[in-house]
């Protein structure tokens, strides 16, 4: 309603054009987990439906509470398409919701399948880039970029937490749609805003492609770091992003192994239910560009310990 300032303004203004959007198209909120929350509770209503990959973040399902769900297994294009198919008689608007970087195993959606077939039904897509924003792609603008889809997504959702380095959240959209985010997102219109820190996020964003060595040393590190896991036969899923699961299975196991690894000088984040379901418990490591050769060997080294006292190698048979 008020305190929308000139660095609010700039901010917006340096978003759209990151994504390389018409100026207004985007639109920031508080955090990252409003962005996708607001946007879907201002989006969606009874008329309509929400067709979400089941691991998408929970700030999404945050914001379903006014329409109608349905949910197919993660990056399944055959559950994707039938849900489609389904919906397309029995509602007025269809948004399949989808995370580009899924946050517990660190893989990607199966983004160009997906946009193809929301396309064949009429659909909307929107995209939570949160975690590859800033980090995948030739240019940093995420895993949307990596598959070329970059001015083809309807709805792009961000946070600045992440790889910018601050507190605050985004949506990316057509002028006329997040136009109408800044009226209809109780959200945003009726919660404080974000504090003249913000501005820093003006250079922020600018690092991103002014200094890309950041992004080529996140990837040696990453690469370091996954064959070091691999030889030691851990098993780290389907990850193609700086978040690396070690998959351990129980819950019980995954806190020693949490334990013993904090008792070595690493801190990790020991994952279980409800954050993954009851079997996959897991230990989940995230890199960053200014972790050096020196520390990655630290990690890979107490991982060889726990391995020893506590067996979370895959077998060969
Ligand atoms: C995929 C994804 N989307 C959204 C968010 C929420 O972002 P924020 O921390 O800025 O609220 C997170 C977590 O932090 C996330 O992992």
């Amino acid at each position: 309603m008020g305190g929308h300032h000139e660095y609010h303004v700039a901010l917006e203004d340096k978003l759209s054009a990151f994504f390389h959007r018409p100026k207004d198209s985007s639109i920031i909120y508080t955090t990252g987990y409003t962005a996708n929350s607001s946007t879907l509770l201002a989006m969606l209503k009874a008329e309509d439906c929400a067709i979400v990959d089941m691991a998408v973040h929970a700030s999404v399902y945050e914001g379903l509470y006014e329409t109608n769900i349905k949910k197919f297994p993660h990056n399944s294009l055959i559950h994707l398409e039938r849900a489609l198919i389904d919906a397309q008689s029995k509602f007025l608007t269809r948004l399949v919701v989808i995370d580009g970087v899924y946050s517990q195993d660190g893989d990607l959606a199966r983004m160009n399948e997906i946009y193809d077939l929301t396309k064949k039904y009429g659909a909307f897509l929107m995209v939570d880039d949160a975690h590859g924003i800033g980090v995948l792609g030739e240019t940093g603008r995420g895993a949307i970029e990596l598959f070329n889809l970059l001015d083809k997504v309807d709805l792009i959702s961000g946070t600045l937490s992440k790889a910018f380095g601050h507190i605050g959240g985004f949506v990316i959209a057509k002028p006329e749609v997040a136009n109408y985010l800044k009226f209809q997102s109780r959200q945003q219109v009726f919660s404080s805003t974000s504090t003249p820190a913000a501005a820093g996020l003006l250079v922020a964003i600018d690092l991103i492609d002014e200094e890309p060595e950041w992004r080529a040393k996140l990837a040696d590190n990453v690469a370091y770091y996954k064959k070091g896991l691999l030889d030691m036969k851990l098993d780290i899923g389907n990850t193609a992003s700086p978040i690396i699961p070690i998959k351990v299975g129980d819950a019980h196991k995954t806190g020693d192994v949490a334990r013993l690894l904090l008792q070595a000088g690493v801190y990790t984040n020991a994952i279980v239910y409800p954050g993954v379901s009851r079997k996959d418990a897991r230990i989940r490591t995230s890199l960053m560009a200014t972790h050096t050769r020196e520390h990655l060997d630290i990690v890979l080294n107490a991982f060889e310990y726990v391995n020893q006292k506590v067996r979370i190698a895959k077998t060969d048979s």
